[in-house]
């Protein structure tokens, strides 16, 4: 579904990130860990297209195409879908219109206000888009405007961070959601992972509800390493990234 090869990225001026490697099949769900500032946000961003990341080696290939000089719009288009780590407010816009120009990409009939039902958020609809929202409400609207979309691949900045326990695991099955074959998804026997995901996660909660196949560990501007998500996990939090920048490997 999604291969980086060889990606280097340029950020405000600086190199930050080189000979970034991710090989994402169809079905799978890759995490991204690493300390702030390492770069994980910027390398959603560089897949997106956004021009403040500059990309000064390697490529990307989305569905078998070269999209590394595709505008963002297209890449879209093509299936890409995002949840921001921090969107942005914008006034005057009203986010049932946005939940609906998301829709408008997606392959089948699209209700609303059945979707916003499914996240709390019906009464948010006729709000401003993420003014006022609370640090949660954010999150789930992220969720609901990529539910609406229902993009091929889905890369999810901090889906979880700032969100209480219930609703992390509302948040959860709407992501399953998101990375099963068809919808509705409530009738399969059979869970049938056919999207893909790219989860970007300090706390590792999120992982509780969705399914990950394989980790990353990015530092110093690079991959250190990769392997089980949630052994990854389990290192990171006993002995910190700290580790990382000593480790030989
Ligand atoms: N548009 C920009 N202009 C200048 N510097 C930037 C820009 N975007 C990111 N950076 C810098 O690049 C570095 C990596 O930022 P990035 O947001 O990718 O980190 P991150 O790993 O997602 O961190 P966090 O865990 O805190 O979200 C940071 O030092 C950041 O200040
Ligand atoms: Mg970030």
């Amino acid at each position: 579904m999604l291969e980086v090869r060889d990606l280097s990225i340029e950020v405000g001026g600086k190199d930050l990130l080189h000979d970034i490697n991710i090989n994402i099949p169809e079905g799978e769900t890759h995490v991204l860990f690493g300390p702030n500032g390492s770069g994980k946000t910027s390398i959603i961003m560089a897949i997106l297209g956004f021009k403040e990341y500059k990309i000064t080696k390697g490529s990307i290939i989305f569905k078998g195409k070269d999209i590394t000089q595709l505008p963002t719009h297209e890449r879209a288009k093509m299936g890409i879908g995002i949840s921001f780590q921090r969107p942005p407010s914008i006034p005057g816009l009203k986010t049932r219109k946005v939940v609906e120009i998301c829709a408008k990409n997606s392959n089948g009939d699209v209700n609303v206000s059945e979707l916003a039902k499914m996240l709390n958020l019906e009464k948010f609809l006729d709000r401003d888009l993420n003014i006022g929202f609370s640090g949660g409400e954010i999150k789930r609207s992220e969720i609901l405007q990529l539910l609406a979309q229902d993009p091929d691949l889905v890369l999810l900045d901090e889906p979880e961070s700032g969100v209480d326990l219930d609703n992390i695991s509302l948040l959860g099955n709407m992501i399953n959601h998101l990375l099963l074959k068809d919808k509705p998804c409530y009738e399969r026997k059979k869970l049938e992972f056919k999207k893909s995901g790219l989860i970007i996660t300090h706390t590792g909660h999120i992982l509780d509800y969705v399914r990950s196949d394989k980790g990353y560990v990015l530092c110093e501007g690079t991959i250190q390493c990769q392997g089980n998500p949630r052994e990854l996990l389990e290192n990171i939090r006993k002995v910190g990234y700290e580790k990382c920048f000593e480790c030989p490997i």
